[in-house]
């Protein structure tokens, strides 16, 4: 009984901390993940589109229609500039909020959404399949900046006690973008001959609505107090969020770590890999962002048609389609889980789960091909299991971990390198799984697999909680990983990572 009170007391401060304008601004930011899901997931449908335009360009400009191969070539290339895009603005992000602040990047980043979108828009019209990859590649940029920003931005104006749950709505975010873009893909809507320009110009709504939304979003008030030492603007802000004028607890904590910051020089990126207090953070960002992507999850949102009808699906369309939904579930899921269940089980969670799924599919991938038709079924399900496991942690935890591993001075850069890592890996998955299919053929997955037990090896011994804990003390629970000798007996991230999350801060009670 004592328990189930204090279960709603918890729920009752839950919801308390929800104010309608912290909700405003996070909606405000979310639409940067929005932009980047519908990015991911807008180029899927219209590739036979893109690649008749591309020849037809060809045989009005050089009298001739471009060969097959040279059409994939442009092709794939229009693909990968994407997430080369991405590399490249995700790895800008520290650079950019350190000059700018949170909310004036995220103004400034709609531009190109306008440039990019702009580009391609117009490409059937100036008859030029350059537009169409130069758009790509500065779609990329801007997304690989939303990847950044977003997750920073919310992560800061969140209160502790809901800071999962808020991380979690890019990730929601996110997926709603890969499913919108799926169904707007549809030939009888936005995916046919004449409208697939559209497709990939309408990234343009959602960033005008967010330049016109975020002015009324206050910059993050933990940049405002800790970066340009303006407490009283922090304060005004900070007021405004939480919908009360007694947020001492927030400036207190806000000042310890403003404290702690002024004792260290600013962090650059080698220094996250030099200094022993930062080593360990960023080895765990980079690796829970590897985790993401290596677990072949886009493999599955690239290329899940192809999939679908290797296995035997008669409408494979529609089964991608189920994949999306299955995926945002799954992400709503988690956002009710989060901080109840904790960061690490979730993400363990997955990374099970995923494994589990991988084998099922191989094997059923394999079977099929040997005269089982039947077991289709069994692959359809074995994706969609897939998908589910991958949002229960994996796909949204490394997005908004990052943000909690690092205290205010070395968070920016910690953004920078970990969302690099992350395109990087989603860059070599999706040009590499192509090859590695007509290798392995049906049993792709198990390399996948494998890599997925590694990594939960990995967050096993080595991912603290970082569940209803302040910035400070997760910063301070790996400075005390330093200090330790390095012979005890006991693994000794197990130690601190299993011990329940510290008392409350005071922002929480
Ligand atoms: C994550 C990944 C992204 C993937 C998506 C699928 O956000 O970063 O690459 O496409 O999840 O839901």
């Amino acid at each position: 009984q004592t328990e189930g009170l204090i279960g709603e007391r918890l729920h009752l401060q839950f919801i308390k901390k929800l104010t309608p304008y912290l909700l405003y601004c996070v909606s405000t930011a979310v639409i940067g993940s929005l932009q980047f899901g519908y990015n991911t997931g807008v180029i899927n449908a219209p590739e036979q589109k893109l690649r008749t335009f591309f020849s037809n360009v060809s045989q009005s400009r050089y009298g001739e229609p471009f060969q097959s191969q040279t059409i994939t070539l442009v092709w794939s290339f229009a693909v990968a500039i994407f997430s080369v895009g991405g590399m490249i603005g995700s790895f800008s992000v520290g650079a950019v909020v350190n000059k700018f602040g949170r909310r004036k990047s995220m103004l400034m980043n709609n531009i190109l959404a306008l440039l990019g979108g702009g580009m391609m828009g117009l490409a059937t019209l100036s008859q030029s399949f350059e537009m169409v990859i130069i758009g790509r590649f500065i779609i990329g940029v801007f997304c690989g900046l939303c990847t950044g920003l977003t997750p920073m931005y919310v992560g800061e104006i969140s209160p502790t006690a809901v800071r999962g749950a808020f991380g979690t709505l890019h990730q929601l975010g996110v997926v709603i973008g890969i499913l919108v873009a799926q169904i707007f893909g549809l030939e009888f809507l936005l995916g046919s001959d004449t409208l697939w320009p559209l497709l990939l110009a309408l990234t343009i709504l959602p960033a005008v609505l967010q330049t016109i939304m975020l002015p009324f979003c206050p910059e993050s008030p933990r940049y405002l107090f800790i970066v340009l030492k303006q407490e009283e603007e922090a304060r005004k802000a900070l007021v405004r969020l939480r919908g009360t004028e007694d947020v001492d607890d927030d400036i207190q904590e806000m000042k310890e770590e403003g404290m702690k910051m002024a004792m260290e020089k600013k962090v650059t990126i080698l220094e996250l890999f030099r200094s022993p207090n930062y080593r360990q953070p960023i080895i765990i960002a980079i690796i829970l962002q590897l985790s993401q992507q290596l677990s072949g999850i886009n493999a599955v949102f690239y290329y899940s048609t192809g999939i679908f009808s290797n296995a035997g699906v008669s409408e494979p369309i529609y089964a991608t389609i189920g994949a999306g939904v299955v995926n945002t579930v799954f992400t709503v899921v988690s956002l009710f889980l989060v901080e109840r269940a904790g960061r690490r089980t979730l993400h363990l969670i997955g990374l099970a789960g995923m494994a589990i799924c991988a084998l099922i599919m191989t094997i059923s991938l394999s079977l099929v091909q040997k005269t089982t038709p039947s077991l289709s079924y069994l692959a359809i399900v074995a994706v969609f299991g897939f998908v589910a496991s991958f949002e229960m942690g994996p796909g949204p935890i490394p997005w908004f971990i990052v943000a909690e591993l690092f205290s205010q001075g070395p968070r920016p850069a910690a953004m920078a390198v970990s969302g690099f890592s992350n395109w990087t890996a989603n860059f070599l998955v999706g040009l590499g799984f192509p090859r590695l299919e007509e290798i392995c053929g049906p049993y792709v997955f198990i390399i996948f697999m494998v890599l997925l037990i590694l990594f939960f090896i990995f967050t096993y011994l080595r991912v603290p909680e970082t569940k209803g804990r302040t910035f400070d003390d997760i910063a301070q629970g790996f400075a005390a990983r330093v200090e330790k000798p390095s012979h005890s007996p006991v693994p000794e991230a197990v130690v601190v990572e299993n011990k329940e999350p510290a008392p409350m801060s005071p922002t929480e009670k």
